[in-house]
């Protein structure tokens, strides 16, 4: 899969990381993230991540920031855009066989690094089933309304 990967600062030291556990699992990574020093806004980041999907550069997206919630809280303004936060692996699961989230943003101040990486792994490795389209429309109706 080809994965559109954004960071604010509160994840810079961990970013690397997570990149090459993407990477290592053989997926194209399209690589948002801010690594420099001093803070940086995460509605930029999110919106570079966000934009992406929804213009299908990429299958899925992965925010990082220090709760993650900043970050989905802007990447569901882009229309299109399905963003759960997740803080374990069976949310993260869960977010695409339900939910057909196709971004998912993390708390690099909430979750270690190895529970990252597993969050990463369970998402990725899920898939979405069907059934649950009526309420993915439904979300969408709301979209548009
Ligand atoms: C940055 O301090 C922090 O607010 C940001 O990383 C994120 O957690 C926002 O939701």
């Amino acid at each position: 899969m080809t994965i559109a990967f954004g960071n604010d600062h509160a994840a810079r030291e961990v970013r690397r990381e997570l990149l090459d556990y993407l990477k290592g699992l053989g997926h194209t990574v399209v690589d948002f993230g801010y690594e420099g020093d001093g803070p940086a806004d995460y509605p930029v980041y999110a919106r570079k991540v966000a934009n992406a999907v929804v213009k299908g550069e990429a299958d899925c997206g992965i925010l990082v920031c220090g709760t993650g919630i900043g970050m989905s809280i802007a990447a569901n303004k882009v229309h299109g855009v399905r963003c759960a936060v997740c803080s374990d692996t069976y949310s993260a699961a869960k977010a695409r066989e339900h939910n057909n989230a196709n971004v998912i943003a993390v708390g690099a101040r909430v979750v270690g690094v190895e529970l990252l990486k597993d969050i990463f792994s369970a998402y990725l490795g899920a898939q979405y089933n069907p059934k649950y389209d009526p309420r993915i429309a439904m979300i969408a109706d709301i979209e548009r309304a």
